[in-house]
């Protein structure tokens, strides 16, 4: 009698079994026992390595039929690169993959790296602080910070190829700190260099860790060297975040019966309310978050808010650059909006800035600055071709989705026109991923196409910029980063005129 019940269990899981690999997406070739593909990752600049590893991936899953499985260690994992499974998964499954908890000691409960629960609550709470009526505020403050850029840049004027990384980097981190947290600098121990390094520093440690897979384990991580340079730096990250909560929360207390101090009007005469203000509305008035939180949200929009729009500022330049005819196109219509005059760009104007918005759009397309997403599966989810297993991790390649198909046989080229015609678009709306998709997409969207638009308004203005995208080496660094060097050189534009 056992050993018929014992037959018939055994007979439903060999079936069931059966049915799930059956609808399984194939193999990565090339696995081997206990590293499986993770042995592709292992090189002098690791970095380096594996952005080309992931390009080679996403080609392969892409030729597979967009879903494929490979194994990281003893972990099965998927990779897609469909956009339409893609907005299935994003929307199915919303909760972060264990990979981006290495992220956590930083980060916290923010809503990147936030657990589900906790996100579902804060993800509303904030949602009102990236309103157009907040950002409508902001403009004034984008045009000042534009400015400054082209101020900035004047000493490389004439002067051949340099490293714009570092200006558009320092620039926006300026911006997000006088936006985001409502800090101007003239208390000079609030952003010091050591902490503009250090917020670059930590990423490469989170790559590092990621690569050693020996030290995904905690308790080994514990002991080891990286997560002693990991507690330094977050020493110094932190102590900025705590520093400037201190700062605004005794001013907030201060002048919390005036609102005319803490909503200061603006010339456009929109009030300029920084984010910080909003947190520490919430937490003082409704008792929404304890320090901890908003530290944590402060340390997320810092990084989420200044390393994105200025890694895509700096590709676009090069790319701007390496095609003249785009930037002249860019320039004809810049001259159409605001004649000869150098004035400050209002939001009609960035309304008008058509072209200028798809030469962003393809610049992100072609260089996705977060080419990975990685998602918890905590429930079997269906596609179109196969059914993905609760408990694993899923990779949606952006770097895959941006070159799929759909995208047409010029999808490696740089194309700016394309997005001026919706019938040349794909029409899954899950097509373009540079700043995610579904129900987490990113909250500082509107944020960053107000501020890059401004910033290139301004810039391009002045500047005739020269570039070539072709020599560039990438490297993944949690995002996307050419490898340092040279990259473009400017010259001063006569009067606004060609
Ligand atoms: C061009 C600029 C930007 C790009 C390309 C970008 C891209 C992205 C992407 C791909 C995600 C999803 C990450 C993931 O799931 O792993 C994301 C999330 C996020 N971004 Fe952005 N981002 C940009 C600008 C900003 C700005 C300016 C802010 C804030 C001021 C911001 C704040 C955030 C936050 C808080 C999240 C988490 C959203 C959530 O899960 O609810 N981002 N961004």
């Amino acid at each position: 009698m056992l050993f018929i019940i014992t037959l018939i269990i055994f007979g439903f899981w060999a079936w069931n079994r059966r049915k799930r690999d059956s609808k399984e997406p194939p193999m990565l070739p090339g696995a081997v026992p206990l590293i499986g593909h993770a042995y592709h990752f292992i090189g002098d600049s690791a970095e380096v390595v594996l952005w080309k590893k992931l390009e080679d991936v996403s080609d392969k899953c892409s030729d597979a039929g967009g879903v494929i499985q490979a194994q990281i260690g003893p972990r099965t994992v998927y990779v897609v690169t469909d956009p339409e499974d893609c907005m299935t998964i994003s929307n199915a499954c919303l909760q972060k993959d264990g990979y981006y908890d290495f992220a956590k000691p930083w980060l916290g409960e923010g809503l990147v790296t936030g657990t589900l629960s906790i996100w579902r609550v804060h993800r509303k709470l904030l949602n009102p602080a990236f309103s157009q009526i907040v950002l409508d505020g902001f403009l004034d403050l984008l045009n000042r910070q534009a400015r400054r850029l082209v101020k900035d840049l004047s000493a490389e004027v004439g002067k051949g190829p340099f490293d714009h990384w570092v200006y558009t980097r320092h620039n926006a981190i300026e911006t997000i700190c006088l936006t985001a947290l409502g800090v101007d600098f003239s208390d000079k121990t609030i952003l010091t260099a050591e902490y503009v390094q250090a917020t670059e520093k930590i990423l490469n440690v989170f790559v590092e860790r990621f690569l050693k897979i020996w030290w995904h384990n905690n308790f080994l991580y514990d002991f080891s060297n990286l997560k002693k340079k990991q507690d330094e730096l977050l020493k110094i990250l932190h102590h900025m975040s705590i520093t400037v909560l201190k700062k605004r929360k005794a001013e907030y207390l201060k002048n919390r019966n005036n609102v005319e101090e803490t909503e200061k009007p603006t010339i456009t005469g929109v009030k300029f309310k920084p984010f910080m203000d909003l947190l520490l509305e919430l937490s003082i008035e409704k008792g929404a978050f304890d320090d901890r939180e908003i530290r944590e949200h402060i340390d997320t929009m810092i990084i989420g808010g200044h390393d994105t729009s200025a890694a895509v500022l700096m590709f676009s330049l090069l790319l701007i650059g390496s095609y003249p005819e785009v930037q002249e196109k860019i320039f004809d219509e810049l001259r159409e909006v605001f004649g000869d005059d150098d004035r400050d760009a209002s939001k009609h104007d960035l309304s008008q800035l058509v072209y200028l918005e798809a030469v962003l759009k393809e610049s992100m397309r072609i260089y996705p600055i977060v080419p990975v997403i990685a998602r918890a599966l905590d429930k079997d989810v269906k596609l179109r071709h196969c059914t993905l297993s609760a408990g694993r991790t899923c990779f949606m390649l952006v770097c895959g989705i941006h070159r799929y198909p759909c995208w047409g046989p010029d999808s490696a080229q740089f194309k700016p026109e394309r997005w001026l015609d919706q019938a040349n678009l794909p029409e899954h709306p899950g097509a373009f991923a540079a700043f995610s998709m579904g129900r987490r997409i990113c909250i500082g969207k509107s944020y960053a196409y107000m501020s890059m638009k401004t910033t290139l308004a301004h810039v391009l203005r002045h500047y005739k910029v020269k570039g070539d995208h072709s020599k560039l080496t990438l490297k993944m660094d949690v995002m996307l980063k050419p490898v340092g060097g040279h990259h473009i050189s400017i010259e001063r534009r006569k009067k606004l005129v060609k």
